[in-house]
């Protein structure tokens, strides 16, 4: 899973589009909150729309559709949501339209009928696995009916539609491969609201990037809640694998395979993937990055805490010694591999001691970037049921700005080890705060920025010789 950062990043980006189809004459307007698949997911919405005649459109006040995809992670998530439903409410109200609303995601699944019983703010309630189903639930709202669809599938991946792209740079984009997670993290809603673990083929994946490098994307994402844990055998579930026929056991196709498959069919495409689980990150996957050029160098590993003692409880199936043996493979296999990681802080029973342990694993790791956050129950999940949620707010904070202020050090550490290096740069637009100033990323995904000469584009690699840099940021000029 990945940040509501990246999203907020390429709203803010330059150049940004999203794809109409000729003939639509329906307006939909969809706000996605949360992780990359979340994303990614708006875009298959928006294919499945496509096909009822919709087009997408920024300016809520014309929508005929207003969908809005959640987020569940963290209640603070929950929360802006539910200010967003008020506001598309008011708009409802003020401009007198029959704009429908509709809430997706996440909080559809978690929530299901409480959100048309006790919320009356919304016309339609679609889990992430029934957006086939929206159609229907359009026709059932046009009726004058409540509609829902929450139910989880043992095997729907979306693989056969083209997503719609959706403020798209026309550089990078996401490619699901699987859906939902079995991992049964304590403190995680997410095997709730997505359900068990499946995989995509891998035939509909190559088609997919194919697509996208056919339409000029240079960058593609594989994305899964749990993308390492990847296994294709046909269809179904990732834990009835084992039930499967021999013929399905000895064909079947694991991530490192998938990555290899894609990397050598598409040899100029960048590939990334996210998000890895420790314990699911096999040392196959680590070669295959190393063999192929075209693999970035970055691995985003989210570790939450640095106690063994933690990690048990939160049922992570790693200790922090296997963890740290899985990040010294990493710098032995790839030597210039980047890896950022998630923390979550005052989880319940945290202790001081705890909280060292996980400040000592920053230092031992350095990571080039992380994603930080305060523990937040969760409704239904076994530390809500279970466990006492213990450390003060005051405490978590605290921890939580300790932690933040040695990643940023960790952060400018990395990005100075830089400054020297020529690199590849693959430009995905405009500096937002100079025009006259491209951005791109290298392979280890850390921005660069650097000022245009004139004869370079948009989706371009270029290469850039790195003279300064801020903690996040690395500065440089163009070599020819
Ligand atoms: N509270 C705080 N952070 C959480 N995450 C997941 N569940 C919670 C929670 N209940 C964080 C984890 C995960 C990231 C996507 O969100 O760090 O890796
Ligand atoms: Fe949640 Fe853990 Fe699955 Fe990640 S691996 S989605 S944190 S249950």
């Amino acid at each position: 899973m990945a940040s509501e950062q990246i999203i907020e990043e390429k709203k803010q980006g330059q150049a940004l589009v999203t794809e109409q189809i000729k003939g639509n004459s329906k307006k939909l307007f969809i706000e996605s909150y949360g992780c990359q698949m979340n994303m990614n997911d708006s875009e298959i919405v928006a294919a499945v729309l496509a096909k009822e005649g919709y087009n997408t459109t920024n300016i809520l006040e014309e929508a005929d559709l207003v969908l809005v995809n959640t987020c569940s992670i963290r209640e603070k998530a929950e929360l802006t949501i539910r200010k967003r439903l008020q506001k598309y409410n008011r708009v409802k109200m003020d401009s007198n339209r029959k704009m429908k609303i509709g809430v997706l995601g996440c909080m559809a699944e978690r929530l299901k009928t409480k959100f048309l019983e006790e919320e009356k703010m919304v016309d339609l309630v679609v889990g992430p696995d029934a957006y086939r189903d929206l159609p229907n639930l359009l026709k059932e709202v046009e009726d004058g009916n409540d509609a829902i669809n929450v139910i989880l599938s043992k095997d729907e991946t979306y693989g056969d539609l083209s997503p719609v792209r959706l403020n798209s740079n026309g550089v990078s984009a996401f490619v699901t491969i699987t859906r939902g997670c079995d991992n049964m993290c304590t403190f995680c809603v997410v095997p709730f609201t997505r359900g068990r673990e499946r995989s995509r083929d891998p035939k509909s994946i190559l088609e997919e990037a194919q697509d996208l490098w056919n339409k000029g994307y240079k960058e593609i994402t594989l994305l899964g809640q749990n993308a390492d844990s990847y296994l294709w055998y046909g269809g179904g579930l990732k834990k009835d694998f084992k039930k499967a026929s021999e013929i399905a056991q000895a064909t079947s196709v694991n991530f490192a395979q998938l990555m290899e498959i894609v990397a050598i069919a598409l040899p100029k495409m960048r590939i990334r993937f996210a998000t890895s689980n420790p314990h699911d990150m096999h040392i196959d996957v680590l070669h295959m990055i190393a063999k192929y050029k075209n693999i970035c160098n970055y691995i985003h590993l989210p570790v939450q805490s640095g106690s063994t003692r933690i990690l048990q409880k939160m049922n992570r199936q790693h200790t922090r010694e296997e963890y740290i043996k899985l990040i010294d493979n990493i710098r032995n296999i790839i030597p210039d591999c980047a890896i950022s990681h998630d923390i979550i802080t005052g989880f319940c029973s945290e202790t001081e001691e705890d909280h060292q342990d996980t400040l000592s694993l920053l230092d031992y790791v350095k990571y080039s970037f992380g994603f930080m956050f305060t523990y937040s129950e969760r409704p239904g999940t076994l530390a809500e049921k279970k466990m006492e949620d213990d450390v003060p707010l005051a405490i978590k904070k605290r921890r939580l700005t300790e932690i933040i202020t040695k990643q940023m050090e960790h952060s400018l550490y990395r990005t100075q080890e830089q400054v020297g290096k020529t690199m590849e740069i693959l430009i995905d637009g405009t500096s937002k705060k100079n025009e006259n100033e491209w951005k791109g990323r290298n392979s280890q995904n850390t921005v660069a920025v650097f000022p245009k000469t004139g004869s370079e584009k948009i989706g371009d690699f270029v290469m850039v010789k790195i003279t300064n840099c801020t903690s996040a940021t690395l500065l440089g000029e163009l070599v020819f």
